[in-house]
């Protein structure tokens, strides 16, 4: 196993911000996590667990040891009705979304180059274009930091949700993802309700129709989609949508939709997921910058590192979105990025209520 003391951690998160941890490790298998949680000079250090850094913010020189999963492997087998794939944890996201197409498997396709690793896809349910990974995943194979003993979950125990699942709560910090299960059935039937892959729609026909529709059609559109809108972290440090779309009461989105009839929302169960893009675009913070952060001028509900951004900037950029969409449209907006302090998890209201 590597090891690097008091590593640079620019080059392992999307936001590309320099960042230092006490210890820097690539893990390759189940023993080496084993190795490393039971590694008697590190038992009293905390530990992060990292797959590309693209859903991190690292707040702070973080003290402890950050574990880069880069377990390997993927085995498929098939029955009369579907592909099972079992993929280990430190796999691509992308890659195996673009060689499942290749090969065939379909289902995965709506979920194209979102970055990551196959381990972190269960975590905040990745979902995209009207797919989310609760709709192909079968299990998630853990480590039990406890007992240090491998488990199965069933996606139904995974209790998954929008950008949520057990791994955010009752199972934070308490196992790490090994493996995922994906069934892919045969009998696939494309997903093309989602706005810009609507126009994926037979030319000529006149009634809304898949037919003719291959999952490689949508995996390209899709990919064509997100290279327009999103900025590629290769070239400018973002962790894709920043918050997370808010799910407002029925009352709250009529009131607001008196006041702003061109509200975009769309209907979550009994209440209203409000495009949180639109609300920060509305508030006219496109290309609003803090230091060297920036709300990305295409895109407002991703931030950019625009020009060497500090941790600090991009913390502030948020509190100041976060007030403004909260004045004008009593919404209080929740990012999705998670950000890691100097030794545990934090977030925006524990990070301001300690600056008081
Ligand atoms: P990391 O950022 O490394 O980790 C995220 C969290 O998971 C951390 O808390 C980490 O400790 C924990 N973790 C990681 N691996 C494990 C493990 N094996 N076991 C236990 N805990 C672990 N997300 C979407 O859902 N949809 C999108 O369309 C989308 N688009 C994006 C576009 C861009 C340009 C970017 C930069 C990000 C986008 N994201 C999107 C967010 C991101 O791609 C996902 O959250 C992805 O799953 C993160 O994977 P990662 O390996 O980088 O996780
Ligand atoms: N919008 C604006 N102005 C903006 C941005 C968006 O008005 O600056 C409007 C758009 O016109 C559209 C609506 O907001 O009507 C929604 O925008 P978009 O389709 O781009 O999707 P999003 O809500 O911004 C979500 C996910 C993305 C995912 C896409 C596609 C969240 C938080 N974000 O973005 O996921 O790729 O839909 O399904 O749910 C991520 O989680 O990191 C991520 C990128």
């Amino acid at each position: 196993m590597q090891i690097k003391a008091n590593a640079d951690l620019s080059h392992y998160h999307t936001f590309s911000i320099p960042q230092t941890c006490a210890y820097l490790v690539k893990a390759h298998c189940v023993d080496d996590l084993k190795a490393i949680y039971q590694n008697p000079d590190w038992v009293s250090l905390p530990k992060l667990v990292l797959g590309r850094g693209s859903n991190m913010l690292f707040t702070q020189a973080y003290q402890g040891v950050v574990i880069l999963n880069r377990l390997q492997g993927k085995t498929v087998t098939e029955t009369d009705t579907a592909w099972h794939l079992h993929i280990a944890g430190g796999e691509d996201w992308p890659s195996l979304v673009k060689w499942s197409v290749e090969q065939g498997y379909a289902g995965l396709e709506n979920l194209a180059l979102i970055p990551g690793c196959c381990g972190s896809a269960p975590i905040q349910n990745i979902g995209a274009y009207g797919t989310e990974l609760q709709d192909v995943c079968e299990y998630v194979d853990v480590l039990d930091l406890e007992d240090f003993t491998v488990q199965r979950l069933s996606a139904e125990s995974c209790q998954f949700g929008y950008r949520d699942s057990i791994f955010k709560r009752e199972l934070q910090g308490k196992v790490i993802i090994t493996a995922i299960g994906l069934k892919l059935n045969k009998a696939w039937q494309a997903n093309i309700e989602y706005g810009p892959l609507r126009a994926l729609t037979i030319k000529g026909e006149q009634h809304h129709s898949t037919a003719g529709i291959s999952a490689n059609d949508i995996f390209q559109r899709v990919c064509q989609v997100r290279i327009e809108k999103l900025p590629d972290p290769e070239k400018v440090g973002n962790a894709g949508s920043f918050f997370k779309n808010p799910i407002i009461s029925m009352p709250h989105f009529e009131r607001l939709k008196a006041q702003f009839p061109n509200i975009v929302a769309y209907p979550a169960d009994d209440q209203m997921k409000v495009a949180a893009g639109w609300l920060i675009d509305q508030c006219q913070l496109k290309g609003f910058t803090v230091g060297g952060a920036q709300v990305h001028p295409k895109q407002a509900l991703v931030l950019i590192n625009a020009n060497q951004a500090s941790a600090d900037d991009v913390v502030n950029l948020a509190a100041h979105i976060r007030d403004s969409v909260y004045q004008r449209y009593q919404i209080k907006l929740e990012h999705e990025v998670r950000f890691m302090g100097a030794l545990a998890e934090t977030n925006l209201d524990t990070i301001l209520e300690q600056r008081q």
